[in-house]
């Protein structure tokens, strides 16, 4: 379902980057460039930088970087048809209505009114909560030390004792029976019709990232049960996949975020300045959870509850936040349970100084495993060291592993070779152990990957042909696009080098042909990646390189795809041949 690449070239021509990005970040002009703070990591010094010419941005700090319907993109977490939605309004482009097939549109129309009945609910419960009705909920929350500005912020409200009466407001607004009976808001009763789901609730109003509202938590006055009560997952709610106080938080331009248990622990948090804070909605952390994390940040901070419960659900939450790539810490917060208790009684600074007192998640780890071992039984010692030292394996990195068994001899005084030994030992009874899965693409997943290697080759040529068209008349003899076996670089290849013949090279439209963020980040990052310079004959030793390792490459993914064993051998040996000749070419640069 996406729009035509013509009209979508047209859409990004016609939206000056300077501009765009202009209006979420501040900009200035040096040289031919304008330079800003990066939207996309924490810094204090610009290294973002937007290019009119190119009409592209890169982050010098964190590397992001793309054309303009990237920013959008990633910026305000949108998918490609939004990110285009956006744009083209910007430029009162008529976007023609997408070829959906019925279902598709019924689904689309079906979120639409579920976001516009949880708007009027959440204006609703907010009304309430300043009228004569909804006093209890407002002296609920000054009880509990919220300022006015926060319960504003937040949008908090109130759902008093009764049936019906949301239900009543809603049709009242014209909303459907079938829309209400999906908005999660309502208990369905056969005899008795729609009952309001929320009653003699505090109110916490659930926003995705664009500040929408897509579900609701109440808790109760009183001592009712559950305590917290939350919408079910409905089409636009997804509680694996969206966490509170994010729309707050993702804009922070704090390095970490921070990771707690309650609606009032965010909320306290953020009134307290953390304003990094969010926390997972009445669910364990998923994996989703985690995803959605690491497009904002690489290190979160766990602050759950410092009961048993607490303690389980960090240990839960640390290997599903590695997985994807992220690092974690653990808060301390003894003596008090939450953040939201530690902060009444020691303030912001405290807590400030807990979070930079953090500990790593690995020897959080291995301090609550110590607990289920007796370390003065020599039997239960070695069961406990084994344990560490499957943990240990988990690291990919051989530096980092050898770093962790120092410092995990040195804190229980045991012999370094012994630890060592015993991680291989353990390495060689699981073999295969799973290590943390690695999010598909990105650089984290590239480490272990065996075609690292020929991947590295094409992007290294590629972004040289990018920087210097010189080289791709260069190589142009020897070289055809079928040589780069990665197909987003095949796709960049045949795009480029078109343009390249063409004489017109515009990178920004490569970019725009890919639909995907992460290819369009990947496909940006070969624009902008600087060489290092070196002389003419160093230059022309490693271009030669390059192209014979990416006919090697080519050559063996070929052969591995013929199945006639006699055909395969013939190849073998025209391509040594081709290897040996290509060996004995020689590219000139020129002096400039
Ligand atoms: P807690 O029970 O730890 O809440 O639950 P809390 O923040 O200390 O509660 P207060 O301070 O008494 O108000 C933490 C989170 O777990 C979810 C809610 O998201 C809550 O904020 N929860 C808790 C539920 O979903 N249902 C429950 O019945 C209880
Ligand atoms: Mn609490």
């Amino acid at each position: 379902m996406y729009y035509p690449d013509e009209l979508v070239e047209e859409i990004r021509s016609r939206n000056d980057i300077v501009d765009v990005i202009g209006s979420y970040v501040h900009l200035q002009k040096k040289g031919s460039n304008h330079f800003g703070l990066c939207p996309f990591h924490n810094e204090k010094s610009g290294s973002f930088s937007v290019s009119a010419p190119k009409q592209m941005y890169h982050c010098f700090g964190c590397g992001a970087s793309g054309n303009v319907i990237t920013f959008i993109m990633k910026y305000e977490n949108f998918t490609f048809p939004e990110a285009i939605k956006l744009l083209a309004d910007r430029v009162s482009i008529k976007l023609p209505e997408l070829e959906y097939s019925a279902e598709a549109r019924k689904k689309d129309e079906l979120k639409n009114s579920l976001l516009e009945v949880n708007k009027e609910a959440a204006k609703f419960y907010y009304y309430q909560l300043r009228d004569e009705s909804g006093k209890i909920g407002l002296d609920y929350f000054k009880g509990r030390g919220l300022s006015d500005e926060t319960i504003k912020n937040f949008g908090l409200g109130f759902a008093r004792v009764g049936k019906n009466s949301m239900y009543s407001y809603l049709k009242n607004k014209g909303f459907s029976d079938d829309v209400l009976a999906k908005s999660g808001l309502f208990n369905i009763d056969e005899k008795r019709g729609a009952l309001d789901k929320f009653w003699n609730r505090v109110i916490f109003p659930i926003m995705d990232v664009n500040h929408r509202v897509i579900g609701f938590g109440g808790r109760v006055m009183g001592d009712g049960k559950p305590k917290y009560l939350n919408s079910q997952d409905t089409p636009v709610f997804d509680k694996g996949r969206n966490l509170y106080g994010l729309n707050f938080a993702r804009s922070s331009r704090k390095k970490q975020l921070i990771i707690c248990e309650g609606y009032m622990d965010v909320i306290a948090l953020h009134q307290a300045g953390f304003n990094q804070a969010v926390a997972s909605l009445g669910t364990a952390l998923t994996s989703g959870h985690a995803s959605l994390l690491r497009r904002y940040t690489d290190e979160v901070l766990l602050t759950y509850d410092s009961d048993e419960a607490g303690i389980s659900a960090a240990l839960r939450a640390i290997p599903i936040l590695k997985g994807v790539g992220l690092s974690a810490k653990v808060i301390d917060m003894r003596p008090f349970k939450d953040p939201d208790e530690f902060i009444k009684n020691l303030g912001a600074e405290e807590f400030q100084k807990r979070i930079e007192n953090a500990e790593n998640s690995f020897y959080y780890e291995i301090r609550m495993l110590e607990r289920d071992y007796d370390l003065n039984d020599p039997e239960s010692k070695t069961k406990f060291f084994n344990e560490v030292a499957n943990k240990i394996l988990r690291f990919e990195d051989e530096l980092e592993r050898d770093n962790y068994i120092e410092s995990i001899c040195n804190k229980y005084s045991i012999n370094q070779e012994s630890l060592k030994k015993l991680v291989g030992k353990q390495a060689m009874k699981n073999e295969g152990i799973k290590v943390y899965d690695r999010p598909k693409s990105g650089i984290s997943s590239e480490k272990k990957d065996p075609n690292e290697g020929g991947r590295k080759t094409q992007r290294l040529l590629l972004s040289w042909i990018c920087e210097d068209q010189n080289v791709y008349n260069m190589v142009k003899n020897y070289i055809d696009v079928s040589d780069f076996t990665e197909e987003i670089y095949r796709k960049a290849a045949e795009l480029l080098f078109e343009q390249i013949n063409n004489g017109e090279l515009n990178e920004a439209k490569i970019i725009g042909c890919f639909t995907n963020e992460e290819e369009q980040t990947e496909v940006a990052s070969l624009f902008n990646t600087p060489r290092e310079e070196t002389d003419e004959a160093e230059k022309s030793r490693s271009l030669k390189q390059l192209v014979i390792r990416l006919k090697q490459v080519s050559f063996d993914k070929k052969a591995s795809e013929t199945s006639d064993d006699a055909d395969a051998l013939m190849k073998m040996f025209e391509n040594k041949k081709k290897l040996e000749e290509l060996n004995k070419v020689s590219f000139e640069f020129k002096e400039v």
